[in-house]
C-alpha cells in the first residue's frame, strides 16, 4: 500500500481506489505531487516544477524566496518566504520565528501508533508512512504521519513535533494536514448553521482570496464543522471530483482554503491557532490531532460512504458499535425540570406498554436545580424529587423491563452550587475578571488534575449506585475566560487544547470503567458532533431542534459525513417547542428513522391516536436498523436543494434489500407523480417493490413512481428487495 521509490525519491500511497504522492526536491524539500484516481507507478515528479523558474535554490539560489512561494509544499512551514498560509510557525528561544522544514528521513511500518491521549482511527490491516523534517536551526524534528487502511479509501495524517534542541520553544500553530491543488475551477463545500440549526451543507466558488471555516468557541461548534471539501464544479452526489479534509479533534479548530497568485489551491486543516501557544521545552513533544482526507472520483455520494465506513469499522470503539441500540424516551422536552420518581415511573410505565425499551432521566435530578441556575458540579441527587435515591427509581424502571440512562454536564460549574462556594477557582477565569455567565453557567479549569479526578469520581459514584446503562454526557456552553491559576504565565495559551485532552482523559476512563456503558454525547444538541467524539461515543445527540422538517437538512448535513448509526434522531411532540411547526405523528416517526431512534415527549400526555402509533414506529426501527446500522447510503434528493421533498436510500451491502425514506414537504397541486431513481442496486438483479418486479436497472435508470401525497409534511418508506440474482 506504500512504497518509497528511491531513485525519484517518490513517496506513493495507495488505497483502494486512490493514490497519493509526494516527492522530495533538491533533495530536502518535501513537495506534494499527486492525489487522486489510483495510478500504477509512474515518476510524476515534474509535478512539482523543479524544472520551471523560479527552480530549485541549489540552481537558482537569487530567487529561493520564489521558489518557497510558489513550490507545492507537502507541510508548509512559514516566516521565510511561503506567503500562504501555513501549517507550523514556532517562536524561538530569540523571540523569533521563521522555520526552513528540510527532509530528514523516514519510515514504513505496518500499524499505526496510537495518538497519545488523542481520538484517532484504529484496527488491522493497515501501513503507516512517517516522514521526518527537521529544521536543525531552531532544534525541531516534525514527524508527518500518513496511514491507510487495506478496506478503506481515506487516508489518515497526523503530525508530532519534537523538540531536539537544548532551549525552550513555542509552538504558536500545529495543522494537521495540507493539500495543494492545482489550478482548477474548484467550489468549496462546508457546513455550518446554528443551535437547532446545525450543519447545513453550503456549497459556494472560491475566485480569489480565502475560505475560512473554523471554531474559536472551545468546541466544534454549532456554527462551523471541522470539515472542508473543494469540489469540481460538475460535482454532484453521482459525479465529479472531491478532495474532503475532516478533523477528529473536537475543539477549536481551521480549516482554509487559500487561491493563490497561481490559481492553485491550498487547503489546510488543524487547531486553531488563534490564543494557541504551547511551550516545548529540550525533549518534549506535542502530538496534533489526526486528520482524515478522502478521495471521490464519482461525487459526495462515494464521499459519505468512504467515510461512514471508515468511522464505522475504524472509529467507533463501543460494545454497542454493531449492536442494535435501545429505543429510549429521555423525559426533557416532557417535564423539562419539572418531575419527580412518580412522574418518571408513570412514563416509563406507559412507555413499557408501547416498546420503548430505555428511560434517560435529563437535567435536574442533581443539587437543588430547579432550572438551569444552579447546582452543575454538584452530583448528588436531589433526594426530594428523587425519594428513595437512584436506586429506588432505577430498580422500579428496571422490574418495567426497561434499561435506565442519566444525563450529566461534567464539564461545567454552577456559581450557586456548593462546588463553587468550595473552589471558585476551579471554574476558568481571567485574572482580576469576573467570567461571562452562559446559561448561568462557568466551565471547569479541567487542566487541574484534581477538577478531573473531582469530575471522574461524581461520575463514576453515580454509575455505581445504581443499574444505570446509558449517560448523556452534555456540554452547554462555549468557553470564554480561558485562563487558569494553575498553569505559568507561558502556558496559558495552552489551556483550550489541554481542555480538550482532559475531556478524551474522562470519557476513555468512563468507558474502560463501564464498557458495556452506551455513552452518547451531546452539546446544546449538536454543537459537539464531531469525529473526536465518535471514538469515545458510539452515538451522538445531533440537534436540540427535533422538528421533523428542519431535521431532513440538519440530518442531511450529517449524513454527508456519518454513519446512521451515530446520529440521535428523536420523535416529539407539536407544535414543535423549538419551531412551533405541527406535522404528523407518521412523518416525524419516519424522520427519526434517520439514526438511534427514541421518544422526546410526554408518552402520558399525547393523544390515544398517536400512542397508538407508537408500538408500529418501534417496529419500523426495528425492522431497519440492521440496515440503517450496516447498509449504504445514497442521498436521491435534497430538501434543502428543491425546497419540496427529500429522499435517501440504505442499501444493505449484498445490494439484496434497500429502504427509501421520502418526505413530501410541500404538496404541489396539479403536479404528476414523482420519479425517483435509486442508487447502489445490482442493475441485473429482479427486485421488488410495492408488488411489481422491476430490474435494479429499471429503478436506476428509468426510476420508480410516487403518486403525491395528499397535504404537507407526508412521508413514506419504500421497500426493495431482491427477488433474484439475474433478469432471465
Ligand atoms: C441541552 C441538551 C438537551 C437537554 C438540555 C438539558 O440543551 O441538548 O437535550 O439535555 O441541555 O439542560
Amino acid at each position: 500500500m506504500i512504497s518509497y521509490h528511491h531513485e525519484t525519491k517518490i513517496f506513493k500511497l495507495d488505497t483502494q481506489t486512490t493514490t497519493y504522492m509526494m516527492g522530495i526536491a533538491d533533495n530536502k524539500y518535501l513537495g506534494h505531487i499527486y492525489y487522486g484516481k489510483k495510478l500504477e507507478y509512474q515518476d510524476l515528479s515534474y509535478m512539482l516544477r523543479t524544472q520551471e523558474h523560479p527552480f530549485v535554490p541549489s540552481k537558482l539560489s537569487r530567487e529561493k524566496l520564489s521558489f518557497l512561494d510558489s513550490f507545492p509544499m507537502e507541510y508548509p512551514f512559514s516566516g521565510t518566504g511561503d506567503f500562504r498560509e501555513s501549517c507550523i510557525d514556532i517562536r524561538d528561544k530569540n523571540g523569533q520565528s521563521g522555520l526552513e522544514l528540510l527532509y530528514a528521513g523516514h519510515r514504513i511500518y505496518d500499524g499505526k501508533d496510537k495518538l497519545q491521549g488523542l481520538p484517532a482511527v484504529w484496527g488491522e490491516g493497515c501501513q503507516t508512512l512517517e516522514i521526518a523534517l527537521e529544521d536543525v536551526c531552531v532544534g525541531v524534528r516534525v514527524l508527518l504521519s500518513y496511514s491507510v487502511f487495506e478496506d478503506s479509501d481515506a487516508l489518515m495524517r497526523s503530525v508530532k513535533v519534537e523538540n531536539i534542541g537544548t532551549d525552550a520553544v513555542y509552538l504558536e500553530r500545529a495543522l494537521s494536514a495540507c493539500l495543494e491543488m492545482d489550478d482548477e475551477d474548484f467550489e468549496i463545500i462546508s457546513l455550518s448553521g446554528a443551535w437547532a440549526r446545525e450543519r447545513h451543507i453550503k456549497r459556494q466558488p472560491l475566485l480569489s482570496g480565502s475560505f475560512v471555516t473554523e471554531s474559536v468557541r472551545g468546541e466544534s461548534s454549532h456554527q462551523d464543522h471541522p470539515f472542508l471539501a473543494a469540489v469540481s464544479q460538475n460535482c454532484t452526489q453521482t459525479c465529479g471530483d472531491v478532495y474532503a479534509m475532516h478533523f477528529v479533534y473536537s475543539g477549536n479548530f481551521l480549516a482554509k482554503a487559500q487561491r493563490t497568485q497561481f490559481g492553485s489551491l491550498r487547503m489546510a486543516l488543524g487547531i486553531h491557532p488563534d490564543r494557541f501557544c504551547w511551550k516545548l521545552r529540550a525533549g518534549e513533544t506535542f502530538q496534533a490531532p489526526e486528520a482524515v482526507l478522502v478521495y471521490s472520483d464519482a461525487g459526495l455520494g462515494k464521499m459519505s460512504r468512504t467515510l461512514h465506513d471508515l468511522y464505522r469499522n475504524h472509529l467507533i470503539r463501543s460494545s454497542y458499535k454493531d449492536k442494535e441500540r435501545p429505543v429510549l424516551i429521555n423525559n426533557w422536552e416532557a417535564t423539562y425540570f419539572d418531575f419527580h420518581t412518580e412522574k418518571l415511573i408513570e412514563i416509563a410505565k406507559q412507555s413499557a406498554a408501547l416498546g420503548i425499551e430505555m428511560l434517560v432521566m435529563d437535567d435536574g435530578w442533581f443539587g437543588h436545580r430547579e432550572n438551569d441556575d444552579s447546582s452543575l458540579g454538584d452530583w448528588i441527587v436531589n433526594e426530594e424529587k428523587l425519594p428513595g435515591g437512584l436506586k429506588y427509581l432505577v430498580d422500579e424502571v428496571n422490574k418495567l423491563g426497561m434499561k435506565f440512562g442519566i444525563w450529566f454536564e461534567p464539564e461545567m460549574i454552577s456559581p450557586d452550587s456548593k462546588l463553587y462556594e468550595k473552589h471558585p477557582d476551579w471554574a476558568f477565569h481571567l485574572k482580576g475578571r469576573m467570567p461571562s455567565r452562559a446559561r448561568d453557567q462557568l466551565v471547569l479549569d479541567l487542566s487541574r488534575p484534581e477538577v478531573v479526578d473531582y469530575i471522574y469520581d461524581s461520575i463514576s459514584n453515580i454509575l455505581h449506585s445504581a443499574n444505570i446503562e446509558y449517560v448523556k454526557w452534555d456540554m452547554n456552553r462555549a468557553l470564554a475566560d480561558i485562563g487558569s491559576d494553575a498553569l505559568a504565565p507561558d502556558r496559558q495559551g495552552e489551556l483550550s487544547h489541554r481542555y480538550m485532552l482532559a475531556v478524551y482523559e474522562l470519557q476513555e476512563r468512563l468507558i474502560t470503567e463501564f464498557p458495556d456503558l452506551l455513552l452518547e454525547n451531546c452539546s446544546s444538541g449538536g454543537a459537539r458532533f464531531d469525529p473526536g467524539m465518535l471514538y469515545y461515543s458510539p452515538q451522538i445527540w445531533c440537534s436540540d431542534d427535533t422538528d421533523a422538517i428542519e431535521r431532513l437538512m440538519i440530518q442531511e448535513g450529517t449524513q454527508l459525513l456519518y454513519p446512521m448509526s451515530a446520529i440521535g434522531a428523536h420523535v416529539s411532540d407539536c407544535p414543535n417547542h423549538t419551531v412551533g411547526r405541527v406535522t404528523p405523528f407518521e412523518t416525524r416517526g419516519i424522520t427519526a428513522l434517520a439514526g438511534t431512534f427514541g421518544y422526546e415527549l410526554d408518552i402520558t400526555k399525547i393523544s390515544e391516536q398517536e400512542r397508538n402509533m407508537v408500538p408500529g414506529q418501534i417496529a419500523a426501527y426495528k425492522k431497519y436498523a440492521p440496515l440503517i446500522r450496516e447498509g449504504n447510503y445514497y442521498r436521491i434528493a435534497s430538501y434543502r436543494e428543491n425546497h419540496k421533498y427529500d429522499c435517501y436510500e440504505i442499501v444493505s451491502k449484498d445490494r439484496s434489500q434497500a429502504a427509501v425514506f421520502f418526505v413530501q414537504v410541500m404538496h404541489e397541486p396539479s403536479v404528476k407523480s414523482r420519479k425517483i431513481k435509486l442508487q447502489g442496486l445490482s442493475e441485473h438483479a429482479v427486485y421488488e417493490v410495492d408488488g411489481r418486479q422491476y430490474t435494479g436497472a429499471a429503478l436506476m435508470y428509468a426510476g420508480l413512481l410516487r403518486e403525491r401525497m395528499y397535504g404537507d409534511f407526508q412521508a413514506e418508506v419504500i421497500e426493495v428487495h431482491q427477488v433474484s440474482d439475474r433478469t432471465e
